[in-house]
């Protein structure tokens, strides 16, 4: 391991500059739920260069603010705030009101917001289970659905992706919460890849590896420890970055991909396929 992660790490350098030619998104409408933040924030800052008018939403405002306010002075295009938690219908529902007033129903659906921990699956409480089920799964159900419905009714098609994770495939330990509810999601958006296509609508999910992000890895490897360990287990010998899975989701959502839907994209520099055989 030691070899693979030190001798080939600079042979997949990143790249951080957008990929899509500039104006790829220009009349569209992006929605990043948990677009302040992390791989929100940067899925929102490379769809705003490609001219996207991006609206992120998630609980929290005053980051949400400052996060539209930094991307749009850095792009020219505009960034709406809108606060919403994705655990209650009745909020996501008024949401979606808000942003059909500022902009009218989006091209671009991305769900992003997520919440997790780790933890010993013996001592989860029931409502630990519960505050990460509801926010994954009930959360991407609940939007998902609202705007899938208002566009049906629009006769608008939209691009929906999904943001997982590898382990909802392999499961895994210690984030037994967040890997039955991505799981779940995965269903979810090749069920309505299946039903909703007739409307225009695409549904793909992107797995990501370990990606570096200030939230996850602040909150889930305060200390660093696995940090090691996880570069150790990837063949191409680096954790991601925002700007890899930012220009991932851009292709996907974009109309160069069409006639992409329920495609499950797994994008973790090779550890799935190393961990399984092993
Ligand atoms: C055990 C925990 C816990 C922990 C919270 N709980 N943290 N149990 N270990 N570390 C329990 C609480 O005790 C409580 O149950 C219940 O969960 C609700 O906790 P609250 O703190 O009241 O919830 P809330 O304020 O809504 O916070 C939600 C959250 C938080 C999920 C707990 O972490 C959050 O807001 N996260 C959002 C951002 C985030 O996590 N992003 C990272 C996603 S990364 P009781 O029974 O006591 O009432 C990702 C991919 C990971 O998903 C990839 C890794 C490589």
């Amino acid at each position: 391991a030691g070899l693979r992660s030190g001798s080939q790490a600079n042979l997949f350098p990143p790249l951080e500059d957008a990929m899509l030619p500039s104006g790829s998104f220009n009349n569209r409408v992006a929605l990043i739920t948990g677009g302040g933040t992390g791989l929100g924030r940067a899925m929102t800052a490379t769809l705003s260069q490609l001219g996207a008018q991006c609206i992120i939403a998630s609980r929290k405002l005053d980051v949400l603010q400052r996060t539209a306010e930094e991307i749009s002075s850095q792009t020219g295009n505009k960034v709406h705030a809108v606060q919403c938690d994705v655990r209650d219908p009745q909020a996501v529902a008024q949401c979606v009101d808000q942003i059909e007033a500022l902009t009218g129903l989006p091209d671009v659906i991305i769900n992003n917001a997520a919440g997790n921990f780790v933890c010993p699956s013996e001592r989860l409480s029931p409502n630990a289970w519960k505050t990460v089920t509801d926010i994954v799964l009930n959360g991407t159900a609940f939007v998902t659905l609202e705007l899938g419905k208002r566009l049906i009714q629009n006769r608008k098609g939209a691009s929906f992706l999904a943001i997982t994770t590898i382990y909802a495939e392999s499961g895994s330990g210690f984030v037994v919460p967040s890997a039955s509810a991505k799981a779940g999601v995965e269903a979810l958006y090749k069920s309505l890849a299946a039903e909703w296509g007739r409307y225009g609508h695409r549904f793909n999910i992107i797995q990501p590896g370990p990606i570096r992000t200030k939230g996850a890895f602040s909150r889930l490897d305060p200390t660093g420890a696995f940090e090691k360990s996880m570069i150790d287990r990837i063949p191409t010998g680096r954790l991601g970055t925002p700007a890899e899975i930012a220009n991932l989701a851009a292709y996907v959502s974009s109309n160069y991909a069409s006639w992409m839907s329920g495609a499950v994209i797994r994008f973790d520099g090779g550890e799935y396929v190393s961990l399984a055989g092993e």
